[in-house]
């Protein structure tokens, strides 16, 4: 195991303070690797060098923003974990074609885009359901803190490698165009996303429309890296930001465990949480526990679809 440099408290408190990230002393070597060349920038030999400069250079505001962006994770691909994208297609776009059905308005957020291969996957999905959804208002905002993974996302320009995980042949030379080395995702995707840099930290942005309010939220593989007290703000704040008969869906190997006052887990779809109601109104009357079982009582909550008769 590394042994973590005596300045690990600066790093820890940086990346709590800028990012919310949980950073602990087993991850030190994660310093070492991802620091050195900002550490060769500014001619630091050592990480506790850095650490110093850090907590007294003139500059270690800009310091800080770049320590934060050289350890974020940026891993992604298309169509990450399938499942998730087939429930949609399968479970939530039906449910709010339905309870969306006056308005014909979709608000989708992917809160921790990355490099823009979960918002690309949702855009192109919905281009090819395009004969289910006419006459519909699509908004997709796709966001994330790293002024990079943005402005990466936003070019929409993957490798050889990055097409190759998750993108199928047709979907491929469907979405995309090839030039030299690089795959660039099309002009009618891409368009189809607003993009923006956005911590999870900051208060929820408004969805376009009448409601202010999201009707899906991906946020995948991100409150893991979050500590507890930042997790729990950011799992607040999604709640403000979406629908009452919204979709939250988090990471295959993530839970909202602790989360029961604001998200129920859908029995059938791992990953996919919907809000637990309060006193707001619901759409559907939700009988009393006592009268359903658990799997029936999430259902009837999820979507707000009225439980099954018998
Ligand atoms: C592992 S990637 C997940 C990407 C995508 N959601 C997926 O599941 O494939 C995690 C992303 O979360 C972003 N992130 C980390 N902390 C964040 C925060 N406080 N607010 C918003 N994004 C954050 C990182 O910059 C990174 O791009």
């Amino acid at each position: 195991m590394t042994v973590p440099p005596a300045s690990f408290p600066v790093f820890e408190q940086v990346l709590r303070r800028n990012a919310g990230l949980k950073f602990s002393p087993e991850k030190s070597y994660l310093l070492t690797a991802r620091l050195s060349d900002i550490m060769a920038r500014e001619g630091c030999a050592t990480l506790d060098a850095l650490a110093e400069r850090l907590v007294n250079a003139p500059h270690r505001h800009v310091l800080e923003r770049h320590v934060v962006e050289a350890m974020l994770n940026h891993e992604s691909f298309f169509f990450r974990d399938r499942t998730p994208f087939t429930e949609l297609e399968a479970t939530v776009y039906p449910g709010l074609r339905g309870a969306r059905a006056a308005r014909r308005h979709l608000s989708i957020w992917s809160a921790a885009c990355a490099g823009g291969q979960e918002p690309y996957s949702l855009a192109m999905q919905l281009i090819e359901q395009q004969a289910d959804w006419q006459g519909w208002r699509i908004d997709l905002l796709a966001s994330d803190i790293s002024h990079a993974a943005v402005i990466r996302a936003e070019k929409g320009e993957y490798s050889q490698f990055e097409v190759q995980r998750g993108l199928s042949i047709h979907r491929l030379l469907r979405h995309f165009t090839q030039d030299a080395d690089k795959w660039i995702v099309s002009k009618e995707v891409r368009d189809s996303i607003r993009f923006e840099r956005r911590s999870l930290l900051q208060p929820p942005p408004a969805a376009p429309g009448r409601t202010g309010k999201f009707d899906i939220i991906f946020a995948r593989n991100v409150l893991m890296y979050l500590a507890a007290e930042e997790k729990a703000q950011a799992i607040q704040m999604l709640r403000r930001a979406l629908a009452d008969d919204g979709v939250l869906i988090i990471g295959a190997a993530e839970t909202l465990f602790g989360y029961a006052d604001l998200f129920v887990q859908h029995p059938a779809c791992r990953g996919f949480y919907a809000p637990v109601l309060g006193d707001a109104p619901s759409a559907v009357e939700i009988p009393p526990s006592g009268e359903l079982n658990e799997k029936e009582r999430a259902e009837a909550v999820f979507l707000r679809a009225p439980p099954a008769t018998h």
